[in-house]
């Protein structure tokens, strides 16, 4: 009996070591420690052997099936930690490795400007107003004093919809009939930023889109002077102190009396160049005396209130702060270009 065992464990132990996988170990398990295994054939004969013997091959069996038991518990273990291993190898990730750049977004030329515009306007206490792009015939024309076939219509070139009486703003004076209403009778003081459209012929200085900055002062006694002296301030400080502006008169069915204003040119310093066609000015904007007719429009009494606008076209600006030959170069979104901001 006892060799019996010995062979037993021997046979078990040996077999073992070629176990390779969890599948083979449970059959290993079942075959040398199961029910019908060897091992616990020899558990069942303990009670035919002689009383003297059975002691000694019991406490033999018993130690058999602990070693036997613990190589298997060790054999199970190893094959857990292999299988781990092989998953950690296959799916290995190096979190050392530099991510991809992310590219860094940087602000349009012309946002700059405008944003130079708002914190100007801003410190003088205007505040900021929009309204819509795409607007109505009645909004963009009539109300700002430009009755139907009217032939001031025609400084307009305008991209009308499918939709009867549905435009594209040829330009951000509409939004003053939507702040006068919003605000009359009370003073303001606003500027209105956008995008605007025009169905121009496009060259080197002129595009079918392109921004304006509106702007519009209501109050009791607003003046020509007061006119002068906000748009002077404004391009002294966007510009510097010794900045030169002129006035010229000009007109628009809105204002009354309208002017135009231009600024030295700031490349040449006034001496002509190719910028300002040799005459040393740049025209930057229209402006004017909101007329009568746009005041009662807006909700307000032309007896008692006065005021003046202006409409300037930032992409001037932006074109002379970065010296940039051709306007189809904004709006164009090429990051050839757009990157160099
Ligand atoms: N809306 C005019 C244009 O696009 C510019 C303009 C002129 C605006 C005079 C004004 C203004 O507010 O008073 O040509």
């Amino acid at each position: 009996m006892q060799e019996k065992l010995e062979q037993i464990k021997q046979a078990a132990l040996s077999t073992l070591e070629s176990v390779r996988d969890e599948a083979a170990l449970e059959q290993w398990r079942v075959a040398h420690l199961g029910r019908s295994s060897a091992l616990m054939g020899v558990f069942d004969q303990l009670g035919k052997l002689a009383k003297e013997e059975r002691p000694a091959i019991g406490r033999q069996a018993n130690e058999v099936k602990q070693l036997m038991e613990a190589r298997y518990q060790e054999t199970a273990q190893k094959l857990q930690n292999a299988a781990l291993m092989l998953t950690l190898e296959s799916e290995w990730l190096d979190v050392t490795l530099p991510g991809r750049p992310v590219g860094r977004g940087r602000l349009h030329p012309n946002s700059l400007t405008m944003r130079e515009i708002y914190r100007i306007f801003g410190e003088m206490g205007f505040q900021t107003y929009r309204s819509r792009e795409v607007e109505s015939d009645e909004y963009n024309f009539t109300l700002l004093n430009i009755p139907p076939h009217h032939p001031a219509r025609d400084m307009w070139d305008t991209f009308h919809t499918t939709t009867p009486g549905v435009l594209l703003r040829t330009h951000t004076s509409p939004g003053q009939i939507y702040v006068m209403r919003e605000y009359a009778p009370q003073p303001v003081r606003v500027i209105l930023p956008g995008m605007c459209y025009r169905y121009e012929q496009v060259s080197v200085r002129k595009d079918a889109q392109f921004t304006q900055v509106e702007g519009l002062v209501i109050d009791r006694h607003i003046t020509l002077a007061d006119l002068k002296g906000t748009l002077n301030d404004f391009y002294r400080r966007m510009f510097g102190a010794k900045v030169r502006t002129r006035f010229r008169t000009s007109y628009f069915p809105f204002t009354e009396p309208s002017g135009e204003l231009d600024l030295e040119c700031q490349l040449c310093k006034g001496q002509g160049c190719g910028m300002c066609s040799g005459s040393g000015w740049l025209e930057l904007l229209g402006c004017g005396m909101v007329h009568p007719t746009v005041l009662q429009n807006g909700g307000y009494d032309p007896q008692e209130f006065s005021g003046f606008a202006f409409g300037m076209g930032p992409e001037r600006t932006t074109i002379l702060r970065y010296y940039i030959e051709d306007i189809r170069y904004l709006w164009t979104n090429d990051l050839r270009f757009l990157e160099q901001f």
